[in-house]
């Protein structure tokens, strides 16, 4: 018990200039192996914690768990704790993991409304602590979406794969001319409208595409939709109903990063991510370089400090095609 309260602390005191920054209030507390403990992981958003447990990799008993988690809540003065259960494939979960995933009643604290609002370098977005396993934005992308931004003014984006729309936000708060928006999931899709108007963004203007990608850059290809920038950021994996078929990242990123950069007029942006262990920087470079076009890497950018330690776990690439 001891051990883990030292590690938290630990973690937590390598995060203070995270903590002090009053234009951010979601971070990650905790990055298992990174910050020396495999198997748990600890986020914050604003009044509520979400911890992460591989209970398999963890030698900590239930009650040392707690009691080091409720410390760690007690200390920041949040409301809630909520827990998820790692899951290998999460389009096939046990039902009785489903429910807890589901259940507004914290394992500490006191319950929170379905949706609250939390703050990423200034802008907000929607979070749903009992919405399932995630719950509604990767942190992981904090930098890359500030970059985003940085790199939107006038652009026409396409967000792919864009879940909550976090990316489509950070583009039309940056001045992108026009953001569309592309995810399998009509659930995503309303969020990602709801992010944009909890930002006081307009969503006219903008396009929100409920398709798979691979068929939505068809269609792109047919009717000569072009953009000059684009977010890939594909799941590992993926089953979509109809037609039935399955997404297997590792066998379909040449194809996919071909079919966007087709799409990018000259001088056009790509930010490729994967979180994909056995995925390197290297394989996405090669993925870019396999289509054949001209192409300078910008930006290799590095995980944020909260992500340290654990490089395989998150990979990007920002280049740009002549
Ligand atoms: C890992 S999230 C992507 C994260 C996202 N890029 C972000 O900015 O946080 C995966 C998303 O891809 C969507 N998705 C999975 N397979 C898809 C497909 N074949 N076409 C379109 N969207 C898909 C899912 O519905 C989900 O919202």
């Amino acid at each position: 018990m001891s051990t883990l309260k030292a590690l938290i602390d630990a973690a937590l005191l390598r995060r203070q200039p995270l903590l002090k920054d009053a234009s951010t209030n979601a971070y990650r507390l905790f990055n298992g192996a990174g910050d020396g403990l495999d198997g748990l992981i600890i986020e914050r958003f604003d009044e509520v914690m979400i911890v992460q447990l591989h209970e398999q990799r963890l030698n900590y008993s239930d009650e040392d768990l707690r009691a080091a988690i409720e410390s760690l809540h007690q200390r920041l003065g949040t409301r809630a704790v909520y827990k998820k259960f790692f899951l290998r494939d999460r389009g096939d979960v046990p039902p009785e993991i489903a429910a807890l995933h589901h259940a507004p009643a914290p394992w500490i604290g006191q319950p929170v409304s379905p949706e609250i609002s939390i703050l990423e370098n200034g802008l907000r977005f929607i979070i749903s602590p009992y919405h399932g396993f995630s719950v509604g934005l990767f942190l992981e992308h904090r930098e890359n979406r500030r970059r985003i931004r940085e790199l939107s003014p006038n652009r026409w984006v396409l967000n792919t794969f864009c879940y909550t729309g976090s990316f489509s936000v950070a583009a039309v708060a940056g001045g992108a001319a026009s953001v569309t928006s592309v995810d399998l999931s009509k659930t995503y899709l309303a969020w990602c409208r709801q992010n944009f108007t909890t930002n006081h963004l307009e969503t006219e203007g903008h396009w929100f595409f409920c398709s798979d990608v691979l068929e939505f850059f068809q269609r792109a290809r047919r009717q000569n939709r072009r953009y000059d920038l684009i977010i890939l950021d594909p799941p590992s994996f993926g089953r979509l109903r109809r037609p039935a078929r399955v997404f297997v990242l590792a066998e379909q990123l040449d194809d996919l990063v071909r079919q966007a950069v087709e799409r990018l007029d000259p001088g056009g942006i790509v930010l490729l991510a994967v979180n994909h262990r056995q995925i390197s920087r290297t394989r996405l470079e090669e993925a870019l370089a396999a289509t054949g076009r001209p192409c300078s890497i910008l930006e290799r950018p590095v995980l944020p400090l909260d992500f340290a330690g654990d490089p395989d776990y998150a990979k990007s690439v920002i280049a740009r095609f002549d």
